[in-house]
């Protein structure tokens, strides 16, 4: 591994660079750690491009969540390296801190892997990997980022803007590698999002979305005086200019009747809660080390829908998850029919190396993986057009 100086790489540095392309293959952290590494690289004479065929160096910034998105990149990546005058190709964040040097070895063609902790340093290893091409840059170091990172000013959209609360978690439900990738949960302080908010919508952003894996179980750690999420959520929506003020993701043993009357009380914040359930079935919750149950769950939407008048509530459903049969899969249709969600995401389970759940067989067979997803989405979709009329 070559060693990186840790020292550089923050000042402005006007003297043209090559172009790079990013793409971002992931979840909204993803989104918000590609716009840090454009405005980074951007602030050190990187010009962005949005067309890898024009690009001297293509990143792909993707998640390891789910396996699919990792095939995705390998196959991208056999595609470029097959070419005559092939970019620099990275592979960075989740993808990378889940494989780390074993990318090099799966595909030779990688010459930079960067995991979502060293980010920071990203124009560092790039430098160093345009200098070495060929030699493999690899920076896969678990520490907290540095502050400064998170006010480049770099948002994707005009009118929205994402700020990152915390990252890492450590709920370590049995199926998800996070934990693993990006590490144990860490906060940003709270004067630090309150001034990255401001920074935004006095630049003429109006909608902020804040985000963290599990939104709820922040706090600044400060003992009694801590500051915990929905006083967090006080402070920034007083932030003045801010039009909108969202959060995901919640997990339902953090959320709370404070959260409720705060979604209530405050009209800037708004009315929709991601709150995934990711199953129906108790016997399967508790596989997925969930901590709770489905009646506390439906116990949390009913508090919810008595507090905040016509608030929306989305989830996760993972399908086919170890030893799920037809009746806990039948429950968890159950639950979307009772709950009613305004939307939701559905996942087919895949196996993360390392962590519980790929202990237990993966005894699903994929075609009733596929058969229970397309159910569950059919069924989401006639209850989601029922709502919106
Ligand atoms: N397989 C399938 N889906 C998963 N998710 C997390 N890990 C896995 C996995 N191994 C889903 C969960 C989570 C969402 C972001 O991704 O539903 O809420
Ligand atoms: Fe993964 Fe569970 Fe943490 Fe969400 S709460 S990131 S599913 S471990």
């Amino acid at each position: 591994m070559q060693h990186i100086d840790e020292s550089g790489g923050y000042g402005k540095n006007t003297v043209k660079k090559g172009s790079v392309y990013i793409r971002t293959i992931g979840c909204q952290m993803n989104v918000r750690d590609s716009e840090v590494i454009k405005g980074l690289l951007s602030a050190q004479g990187y010009e962005l491009v949005d067309d890898a065929k024009e690009a001297d160096v293509v990143l792909f910034n993707t998640c390891s969540v789910r396996e699919h998105a990792e095939h995705r990149v390998w196959s991208i990546v056999g595609v470029l390296s097959r070419k005559k005058r092939r970019p620099l190709i990275g592979i960075i964040g989740c993808m990378a801190q889940n494989y780390k040097d074993e990318i090099f070895k799966k595909a030779p063609a990688v010459d930079m892997v960067v995991g979502p902790s060293e980010i920071d340093n990203i124009a560092l290893y790039l430098e160093e990997a345009l200098k070495k091409q060929g030699s493999g840059i690899l920076g896969v170091a678990e520490r907290k980022r540095r502050e400064e990172i998170y006010h480049t000013g770099f948002y994707e959209k005009k009118d929205h803007a994402y700020v990152v609360i915390s990252e890492g978690c450590d709920n370590y439900c049995s199926y998800c590698v996070v934990p693993y990738v990006r590490g144990r949960l860490r906060h940003r302080p709270q004067e630090e999002i309150v001034r990255e908010v401001e920074e935004a919508v006095s630049s003429g952003i109006p909608h902020v979305t804040l985000l963290g894996q599990n939104v709820n179980s922040y706090n600044s750690g400060l003992g009694e005086q801590g500051m915990d999420f929905v006083s967090l959520l006080e402070r920034v929506s007083g932030v003045k200019g801010l039009k909108s003020l969202s959060f995901v993701t919640s997990h339902p043993k953090d959320v709370s009747r404070r959260l409720f009357e705060a979604m209530r009380d405050i009209p800037v914040i708004k009315r929709s809660l991601h709150m995934p359930a990711q199953s129906g079935s108790d016997r399967v919750l508790t596989m997925m080390n969930r901590g709770y149950s489905v009646k506390k769950y439906l116990e949390l939407v009913d508090l919810y829908r008595s507090i905040v008048y016509n608030g929306e509530v989305s989830s996760d459903f993972i399908v086919g998850f170890p030893t799920e049969d037809e009746d806990d899969f039948r429950k968890t249709c159950e639950l979307a029919e009772k709950v009613k969600f305004d939307s939701a995401f559905i996942f087919k389970y895949s196996v993360r190396p390392g962590t519980k759940a790929a202990e237990f067989p993966d005894d699903v067979p994929q075609a009733v993986k596929e058969q229970r997803h397309f159910q569950l989405l059919e069924l989401q979709k006639k209850i989601s057009k029922l709502k919106k009329h």
